[in-house]
């Protein structure tokens, strides 16, 4: 079977058919199988956080809960779905850049781990606590990382985190707080990366950064949190990461740094939902424009965000057709010229054709545009 379309075209026919179309699907086997395979590669000293940014489907969060994933959340919406799953506070952590106080306040009722982004962060939690509160800072390091494709960005100037330089000072300043207590490091700053080598030299990195600001400053450090970024293949001729490699880079990292006792972690999302999900699409019309053969279809870019954002499209095959290779513009129903989901080689189509998106199981339908991130949906307003 074609590792980039986790349903064959009989499945893909039988969803569409049951489930009618636009719909994404999602294989829990694949999940699983994801999962298992990064656990059985990495040290047990290493946790997995599944980012439930990538997709809150709640069949997937709750085979990952059984599995004993932890969960990285980033919105209100996503902490109250993670808490559906009653599990213990110190499998869920709780980041994000831009959290609100009712976000905040919802995370410390819950007790899990916040990824504090600045002093305000900081500052908040301070004000809204009871009692004690750990917390992780999340920095921007100053080193540069290579991501598979720009989406968390590099390391000039970043909304993410406290940059690397102002962290002694932050540490500082917050030495004098009354509950909050710094208790770890998050760093992440690459994504979508297949090449576990560069992985691996961030994470060494991270680990270096962590020892200076423990040697140099007095951070104290149960939980080094090395992020997401564990990359997919989006199309044939892409190699998958190889993960005994992470793993035993990883095992190396933690015996060349013994000072570090504590638990690292791993928050990836499109490495472990990527490749379960399809989306499965109609096409309503064909037309031809100046030379450019285009394929209308009953979704775009409100569904599949991603190719927008990253000029890469989703794998794409129409079920059930085989031979023939035409450039096609795949345009979606939208009023908008972006609304494109690429161009592609397929055979010729035809109204009521079905077409089937790989790998589409992570940023997929969080990612769609009121959706994403499960953010609350803003109410409208009509005011005469
Ligand atoms: C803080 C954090 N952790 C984890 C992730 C998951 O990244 P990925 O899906 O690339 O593994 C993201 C993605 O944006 C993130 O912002």
């Amino acid at each position: 079977m074609n590792p980039l379309f986790a349903f064959d075209d009989a499945q893909c026919q039988a969803l569409a058919e049951a489930h009618g179309t636009p719909c994404f699907a999602y294989s829990a086997g694949v999940a699983e199988a994801q999962f298992q395979a990064l656990r059985a590669a990495l040290p047990q000293r290493v946790r997995i956080a599944f980012a439930v940014k990538a997709n809150s489907h709640p069949s997937l969060l709750k085979r990952f809960a059984a599995l004993g994933a932890s969960f990285d959340c980033a919105s209100i919406g996503e902490l109250e779905k993670v808490a559906a799953l009653a599990l213990p506070p110190q499998r869920t952590f709780f980041a994000g850049p831009g959290k609100r106080e009712p976000e905040l306040a919802k995370a410390l009722a819950m007790g899990v781990r916040i990824q504090a982004e600045g002093w305000e962060d900081l500052a908040r939690i301070e004000a809204l606590a009871q009692g004690e509160v750990a917390v992780n800072l999340r920095v921007h390091p100053a080193f540069e990382v290579t991501e598979g494709n720009r989406i968390i960005g590099g390391s000039g100037p970043s909304a993410f985190g406290v940059d690397e330089e102002d962290v002694p000072a932050l540490l500082a300043r917050a030495a004098d707080l009354r509950h909050v207590r710094i208790r770890g490091l998050h760093v992440f700053a690459a994504s979508n990366q297949r090449d576990a080598s560069k992985l691996l030299a961030t994470h060494a990195a991270v680990l270096d950064l962590a020892q200076r600001l423990r040697d140099q400053h007095g951070m104290v450090l149960e939980q080094i949190d090395l992020g997401g970024g564990l990359g997919i293949p989006y199309a044939p001729e892409e190699t998958p990461l190889e993960l005994s490699a992470l793993g035993h880079g990883l095992a190396d990292l933690l015996a060349r740094h013994p000072w570090f006792t504590g638990e690292l972690i791993l928050e990836p999302g499109r490495f472990l939902v990527g490749p379960c999900g399809v989306y499965l699409a109609r096409v309503v019309r064909t037309k031809e424009s100046r030379g450019t053969r285009f394929a209308i279809l009953e979704g775009g870019i409100n569904h599949l965000l991603r190719p927008l954002l990253t000029g890469q499209a989703f794998p794409v095959k129409a079920v059930g057709r085989s031979g023939g290779s035409l450039p096609t513009t795949l345009a979606g129903p939208l009023c908008t010229s972006l609304d494109r989901l690429g161009e592609v080689v397929l055979p010729a189509l035809a109204p009521g054709d079905l077409l089937a998106f790989g790998a589409t199981g992570a940023y997929g339908f969080s990612e769609g545009m009121t959706h994403f991130l499960s953010h609350p949906v803003p109410p409208e307003v009509g005011v005469s």
